[in-house]
Formats: structure tokens, C-alpha cells, sequence
């Protein structure tokens, strides 16, 4: 499969909330009843504010956006952050996710980011894969974080210099 990726834009917003939802059922499965508005994703996709930088990115294969990863940069501390990635689970597996990350890699390097910080549940095998994969170790647990029975896995990467 074929996928280049692009910053995201409004008219991508619709479209995105429906992978989002689709994807993180996937492990989530009823925990998560409805997708969020496509405007929660507009407002989540650049917010520049203080020394927080925002950026997104969509994936596309054949015109079709497959899937969506939103970073941000804090360039007065040097710690990145994968706020949320996901891919159209008809998708999974054929190289979307590792497309995702290269663009944010690039935009955290862009700006000097010394440390990447993200979080996954415990639950979510596929993803602690992937986060593996791209050069993340765990750092920690937080128990019953975001749902009740679900803990956190904190998982961060320190950049390389050079
Ligand atoms: C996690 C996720 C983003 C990965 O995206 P993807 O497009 O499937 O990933 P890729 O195809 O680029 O795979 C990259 C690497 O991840 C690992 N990986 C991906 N899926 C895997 C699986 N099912 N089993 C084991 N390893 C896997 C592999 O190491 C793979 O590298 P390889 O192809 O050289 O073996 C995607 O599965 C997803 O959207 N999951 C649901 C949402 C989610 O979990 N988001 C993160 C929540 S914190």
C-alpha cells in the first residue's frame, strides 16, 4: 500500500473523528460509545499557545485519508508529545502508523526535541507493538487512568542527537 502523509486541514476533520472512533474500539470495544465532533478534532489539531506547538498530520492512500497523528512540541522544555494516533483498521499493519511517525519525527526534530512522551493502555497490545517498534521504552503505570480497569502504560523515547 502506497501512503504519503500531509498536514492535516478542516475538510479532513470528518473524516478523522470516524477513524479515531473506529480505531480505538478496537481495544476500547463499548467503553467508548460515540465518536467526538468533528470539531473537538479541528480544536485539538493546532492550538499554538505560550512554548506549546501543535501540529497534525493525515495519512492517505488512494485520495483517502487512512489515518491521524497529532503531536506537540514544547520548546521551552524539549519534550515532545504523541498526543493521539490512529489508522482505519482496514488499514492496520501496512505501514500507515510508521508513515504517521516519521512526520512527527521530523516536526519534533524541527524544533530541537530532546524527549518524545506518550501513553497507551494496558490492554492495547497492537499499539505497545508499534510504540516498541518506533524506539519507545515504558517509564510507568497509571492505574485506572482514563476507564476504570484500564492502566496506562507511560512510554517515552529520548532523541538522538545529530
Ligand atoms: C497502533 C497503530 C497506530 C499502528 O499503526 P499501523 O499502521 O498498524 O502500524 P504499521 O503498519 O506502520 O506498523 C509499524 C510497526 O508496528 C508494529 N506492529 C504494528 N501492528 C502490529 C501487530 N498487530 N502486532 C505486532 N506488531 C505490530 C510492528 O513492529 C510494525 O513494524 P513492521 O511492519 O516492520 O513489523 C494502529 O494499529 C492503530 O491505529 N491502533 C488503534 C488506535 C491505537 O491503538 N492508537 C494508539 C493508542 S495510545
Amino acid at each position: 500500500m502506497s501512503v504519503t502523509v500531509r498536514n492535516f486541514e478542516e475538510r479532513d476533520a470528518e473524516r478523522v473523528a470516524r477513524i479515531m472512533f473506529e480505531s480505538f474500539k478496537t481495544f476500547l470495544g463499548d467503553r467508548i460509545k460515540e465518536p467526538e465532533t468533528p470539531d473537538y478534532w479541528i480544536q485539538c489539531s493546532t492550538r499554538d499557545f505560550a512554548h506549546s506547538v501543535t501540529r497534525s498530520f493525515v495519512a492517505e492512500s488512494d485520495g483517502k485519508v487512512i489515518g491521524y497523528l497529532c503531536a506537540t512540541a514544547n520548546t521551552k522544555n524539549g519534550l515532545g508529545t504523541l498526543n493521539v494516533i490512529g489508522v482505519d483498521p482496514a488499514c492496520f499493519a501496512q505501514g500507515c502508523g510508521s508513515a504517521l511517525f516519521a512526520a512527527a519525527d521530523a516536526f519534533w526534530r524541527g524544533l530541537g526535541m530532546r524527549k518524545i512522551y506518550t501513553c497507551t493502555s494496558h490492554v492495547n497490545l497492537r499499539a505497545q507493538a508499534y510504540y516498541k517498534k518506533m524506539g519507545f521504552v515504558e517509564e510507568g503505570r497509571l492505574k485506572d487512568h482514563f476507564h476504570e480497569g484500564i492502566d496506562e502504560i507511560q512510554l517515552s523515547k529520548f532523541m538522538k542527537k545529530g
